[in-house]
């Protein structure tokens, strides 16, 4: 039998309805905020991420699925190297969407001058070449939103008010949720700091592991996230971001906070956040479900460099994603689900000398803008009523021979059984009516 990738997951029934409530959400709130939905395509030039989302993050070393065309496939195998290929032959499914958009958003000159800030939002598959477990998915499914073109800490603070309204709204009690910020510091302060975090682990590189020694090298901020025990109690002496921040860094990420405050929305600071991807400037967040433990369900922050990196004039930027698999996770850890109830509709039963007219009938209501729902199997009538009720029928219109002889059908409310009859001719009007 042929089965899925390990790592991917079918989206069916209630699952399906549970993202798809996702973004009936997304639309709606965002798009109260101004926000307009964007697609961008799952395969990118591998450049595109290389330079976004930084040579030295493990997405781009370790997770990125690289896409191979059938033209150039014999290519690479007799050289055994993609070395040779243009660089628009290199391609990979994209592991985030942040990185695609700006380089979009370049590409159509999305930010024109003058007319910051841009607001998009999407809702798209991601790929990662990560070890599949609960809540880390090779392909799962982010909602995102990025607002390109603006600087001023107040965006900061509504993207973030925004993203903890997005939490309640898929219900998600406030109370469950921890928000951690931070400032990662700029292009002026934070290579500085880099190299401080860089020399204290080359300090106790008696105490660290092998993994944390290579990130003192390529990645030093990295080690904060380290899983092994040793290496955090190490790092808990580490110098920190925020006390290396440059005054208007500082100033900034000050405001940020300020606002918050004045939103009323809670955060804890949490100085060793440093987010898995390079791009992030200044203000950085993360939040989690701590009784899920399934890890971030969403987080962002701050880019304001990755318009330069992407080809594009400087332009700031912040946005965050929320990963969709893992909210569905610590939904239901606390015994809630996105899932929405299976839609009503009307069931259309007829006896067997009538069967010709459901056609018609059912058109028409569906014309009318009625979820309906008929027999193709020669069912019973019996049959049929326990197949509309199956199908969640509010209402079965019969088709009897007596009544379709008269000129009218039989209107069944199925949850109290009360039946009244009803010309054919206003039927749809009719029924579309009951189900408003
Ligand atoms: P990220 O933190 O890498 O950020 O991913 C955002 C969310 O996607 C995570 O919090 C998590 O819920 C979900 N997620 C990530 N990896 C997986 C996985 N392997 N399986 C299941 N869920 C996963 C970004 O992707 C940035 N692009 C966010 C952003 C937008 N920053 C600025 N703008």
């Amino acid at each position: 039998m042929a089965q899925r990738v390990q790592g991917t997951e079918d989206l069916y029934g209630s699952y399906m309805s549970a993202w798809q409530h996702m973004e009936d959400v997304a639309r709606e709130l965002f798009g109260s905020y101004g926000f307009d939905r964007v697609e961008t395509p799952a395969i990118e030039q591998v450049d595109t991420f290389v330079h976004g989302i930084g040579e030295s993050t493990d997405v781009v070393r370790k997770e990125m699925f690289r896409v191979i065309s059938g033209a150039t496939l014999p290519g690479l195998l007799e050289q055994g190297s993609e070395a040779h290929l243009k660089a628009r032959q290199r391609m990979a499914l994209r592991p985030e969407g942040t990185a695609g958009l700006v380089r979009a958003a370049v590409e159509h000159n999305f930010v024109p001058q003058g007319g910051a800030p841009v607001k998009c939002w999407y809702g798209e598959a991601m790929f990662r070449g990560e070890r599949p477990q609960k809540g880390r998915l090779r392909q799962f499914h982010q909602i995102g939103i990025e607002v390109l073109g603006a600087a001023d800490p107040a965006i900061d603070a509504e993207v973030i008010v925004m993203l903890m309204q997005y939490f309640e709204l898929l219900g998600f009690p406030r109370e469950a949720l921890a928000l951690r910020i931070n400032s990662m510091g700029d292009a002026a302060c934070r290579p500085v700091y880099r190299e401080s975090v860089r020399s204290f682990i080359l300090s106790h590189k008696e105490e660290m592991c092998a993994d944390c020694l290579e990130r003192a090298e390529v990645n030093p901020l990295r080690a904060f996230d380290c899983k092994n025990d040793h290496c955090r109690e190490v790092m808990a002496d580490a110098p920190l971001a925020k006390d290396n921040l440059c005054d208007e860094c500082a100033s900034h990420y000050a405001q940020v906070k300020a606002y918050l405050d004045e939103a009323g929305v809670a955060y804890e600071e949490d100085p060793t956040l440093v987010r898995g991807l390079d791009y992030y400037t200044r203000t950085v967040f993360e939040v989690d479900v701590a009784s899920a433990g399934v890890g971030a369900i969403g987080g962002g922050g701050r880019y304001d460099g990755l318009m330069e990196l992407e080809g594009g004039r400087p332009t700031p930027g912040i946005g965050f994603a929320v990963g969709f698999e893992r909210i569905e996770i610590a939904l239901q850890a606390l015994g809630r689900t996105l899932a929405t109830p299976v839609p009503s509709c009307v069931y259309v039963a007829a006896t067997p000398a009538q069967r010709a007219k459901v056609f018609a009938v059912a058109q028409a209501l569906r014309e009318a803008g009625v979820r309906t729902e008929e027999d193709y199997q020669a069912r019973s009538l019996k049959s049929q009523f326990k197949q509309a009720d199956k199908l969640n029928a509010r209402v079965c219109v019969v088709l009897g021979d007596d009544e379709v002889a008269a000129g009218m059908a039989t209107v069944r409310d199925m949850a109290t059984h009360e039946q009244v009859q009803v010309p054919l001719d206003g039927l749809a009007a009719h029924v579309a009516g009951l189900m408003a």
